[in-house]
């Protein structure tokens, strides 16, 4: 068979694609936008890979009509944006920034002439710089200043947004930023860093309930997921990769689903009165899962937890992330394993049953760092056979009786890859960071085709 022959998907199927305010805005000290945890984050020496910084990115803030167009001819009928909130409210608290609303209005009112429809994120990590201050999530009251900030945002925009998002991957934000000090704030608290979740966990609930108060509707979360496979049959390796699973892909998908944590990390977090419990099991509209590949576990090494993208782990976590030998890598070094991401959604439906709300997957997508050949070109081949067996591997387990309603390819553009930098292409379109010249790539070609095909299926 053509490893590209894709199976049909529903007529209604919703194609989109994925960008981060942070990632591609650019515009950091413009249009009254305050300062984010990343700003201060990209300017501690060491953090980035090559020091590189969002404060240019890929200048979407003034190139936005650019990219507008580019998702046009793309075809794609929605767009998963993040609103940036010190864009919004600078300090995170009061006063509202017009100029940010402003941009949002042009970004969104662009989108909707275009016939793509808006679905946006209100937090994709940049925490304003003044809440991080006080405790960023390990303060309870961020919580709060995010129901304020969400309402505010509801309320202006709910009449033109059809789709939305409160957090963006709330355990990357935990673990990789207050955990391992691999992300901002950059804190390395290992399991110290939960309660950060139960903030985050009430920011959602909270988040969801404001929206609905100022008129929105249609409203999910992004949290990553991946299938965790254990080292081995052993014992140890079995609990190791239990808790890893716990952690990964349930820390923030029970709360939500089931008004519950799973008990093995009940004991890192304080106490939990039952009324927050309440509050982030309100109902959601559906469920937003960004995966890119499964994650092998063992019981903890002599030595070191593993390595995240490079970040080597503590040795003292009581798991160690092993490299999953036998599969092709993506230029990031994550492995390709589509028929983990077939396991993932049929094991979610399993775990969750009846309360698990229609799925859109938010994000999956793979780094390959071509750039332009010598034709001018950009041949992405190994992103085009990683999103088409992604995509085969989606419809087996919509087949299996997964109810996914849409797919958004991360990204749009390449851009800011958090501590990466630069050094990681995720997007459809080649940026040339010296000149802003946006490319289209073959996969850009690719994906256009495929969204065609299904729309006169
Ligand atoms: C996770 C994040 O949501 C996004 O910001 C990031 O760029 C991609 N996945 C790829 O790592």
């Amino acid at each position: 068979m053509d490893q590209h022959a894709l199976p049909r998907f529903p007529a209604d199927f919703i194609w989109g694609v994925s960008t981060a305010a942070y990632q591609i805005e650019g515009a950091v000290n413009e249009g009254g936008r305050g300062p984010s945890s990343w700003d201060a984050f990209v300017a501690q020496p060491g953090r980035i890979a090559n020091g590189d910084t969002g404060a240019v990115a890929c200048d979407h803030y003034h190139r936005y009509p650019e990219d507008i167009a580019l998702m046009a001819q793309l075809g794609v009928n929605a767009y998963r944006f993040s609103f940036s909130w010190p864009r919004i409210q600078p300090g995170g608290s009061g006063a509202v920034n017009p100029a940010g609303l402003a941009f949002y209005d042009r970004l969104v009112d662009g989108l909707l002439e275009a016939g793509i429809t808006p679905s946006a994120t209100l937090f994709h990590w940049d925490t304003p710089l003044e809440l991080e201050q006080s405790g960023g999530w390990l303060n309870r009251d961020t919580a709060a200043r995010f129901a304020d900030y969400a309402q505010l945002v509801g309320i202006h925009f709910a009449d033109r947004i059809p789709r939305w998002m409160t957090l963006n991957e709330p355990v990357s934000v935990t673990m990789l930023g207050y955990g391992a000090g691999i992300h901002a704030p950059g804190l390395a608290l290992g399991f110290d860093a939960l309660p950060a979740a139960h903030h985050l966990l009430l920011a959602h609930g909270l988040g969801v309930q404001a929206l609905r108060s100022a008129g929105a509707e249609n409203i999910g979360i992004a949290n990553n997921h991946g299938a965790t496979w254990p080292a081995s049959e052993s014992e140890a390796d079995l609990q190791a990769g239990g808790l890893y699973d716990n952690i990964a892909n349930r820390l923030f998908a029970d709360p939500i689903l089931t008004g519950a944590y799973p008990e093995s990390l009940a004991r890192f977090l304080p106490p939990i009165p039952d009324a927050d419990l309440g509050t982030i099991a309100t109902p959601i509209d559906w469920y937003g899962i960004n995966s890119y590949n499964p994650t092998l576990v063992g019981a903890p090494t002599a030595g070191t937890g593993g390595s995240v993208d490079g970040h080597v782990l503590d040795g003292s976590l009581p798991f160690s992330l092993r490299e999953l030998a036998g599969y092709p890598l993506t230029d990031f070094g994550w492995p390709v394993v589509p028929e983990a991401f077939t396991e993932l959604l049929l094991g979610f439906k399993e775990r969750y049953g009846d309360k698990l709300p229609p799925i859109y997957i938010t994000e999956n997508g793979a780094a390959v760092n071509d750039g332009p050949a010598a034709d001018g070109k950009v041949h992405d081949r190994r992103r085009i056979d990683y999103t088409a067996a992604h995509l085969n591997a989606l419809k087996a387990a919509m087949d299996g009786g997964v109810d996914v309603r849409g797919y958004f390819h991360w990204s749009l553009l390449d851009n800011f890859e958090w501590a990466a930098g630069y050094s990681q292409r995720f997007g459809l379109v080649h940026v040339d960071y010296a000149t802003q010249l946006r490319t289209p790539k073959d996969s850009f070609y690719w994906y256009q085709e495929l969204i065609r095909h299904t729309r006169n299926a």
